[in-house]
């Protein structure tokens, strides 16, 4: 794949390790939601390290002091429905108060078109900054289209992360949105004929919510 400023893939052995069991055909369902969970947690970290941070005024014990705090109502959280909503939590974990917003796509099976059904985003969120969250991003047709819906709705400061990207969707969706920061993390190899993501771990919403 081609080297795109917009795209940061992490390459943390603690994420390795979690993916490894997340990928197993035979990881139940609670523990692939709760694997979900903590890989985001992590990446919400890793993915924060250019947060603008406000000064405040701290009084320890002490003295007085200036610390820095992030501001935790400029931060939104928007899931691509439906297994991008194992990720909230994960994000929530560290942005307890996030608001969140609901995009609803699915793939038209036989043409991987991305159909949307649903769009709901909280007051404001053209201000914010967006975590767009979605564990597979495979042809990038999801993650374009709901990149655009919020975009149309104003907002300029937007991170995408999903777990396993294919190549063909991380350019994709770095092509068509430049500006937007990509957070992958875990660079897979293809996608087979149907848009699976290959080795992946097969259908996320099916293993996040026990359905076929
Ligand atoms: C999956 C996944 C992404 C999309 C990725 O959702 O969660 O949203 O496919 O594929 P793309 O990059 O080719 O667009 P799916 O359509 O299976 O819906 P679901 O989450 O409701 O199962
Ligand atoms: N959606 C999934 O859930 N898995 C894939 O491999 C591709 C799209």
């Amino acid at each position: 794949m081609k080297n795109f400023k917009n795209v940061f893939i992490f390459d943390h052995p603690l994420v390795k390790h979690k993916i490894a069991i997340l990928r197993d055909k035979n990881t139940g369902m609670k523990q692939f939601r709760e694997l979900i969970e903590e890989i985001t947690t992590i990446m919400t970290y890793e993915s924060m390290r250019d947060v603008e941070l406000v000064p405040v005024e701290v009084e320890t014990p002490l003295e007085k002091t200036v610390q820095y705090k992030v501001k935790e109502e400029s931060i939104a959280i928007v899931p691509i429905l439906r297994a991008g909503l194992g990720m909230v939590n994960g994000v929530h974990t560290v942005f307890p108060t996030a608001c969140v917003g609901h995009i609803g796509m699915y793939r038209n099976e036989q043409t991987l078109e991305p159909q949307e059904y649903y769009c709901k985003l909280p007051d404001g969120i053209e201000n914010k900054t967006v975590f767009l969250v979605d564990p597979m991003l495979a042809t990038g047709g999801s993650a374009v289209d709901a990149l655009n819906a919020l975009k149309k709705r104003g907002c300029k400061n937007i991170k995408f992360m999903a777990i396993i990207g294919a190549p063909e969707g991380i350019e994709k969706v770095a092509i068509a949105h430049p500006d937007v920061k990509i957070y992958v993390s875990t660079l897979d190899r293809q996608l087979n004929a149907h848009g699976y993501i290959l080795p992946g771990l097969g259908d996320a919403g099916d293993r996040l919510f026990g359905t076929k």
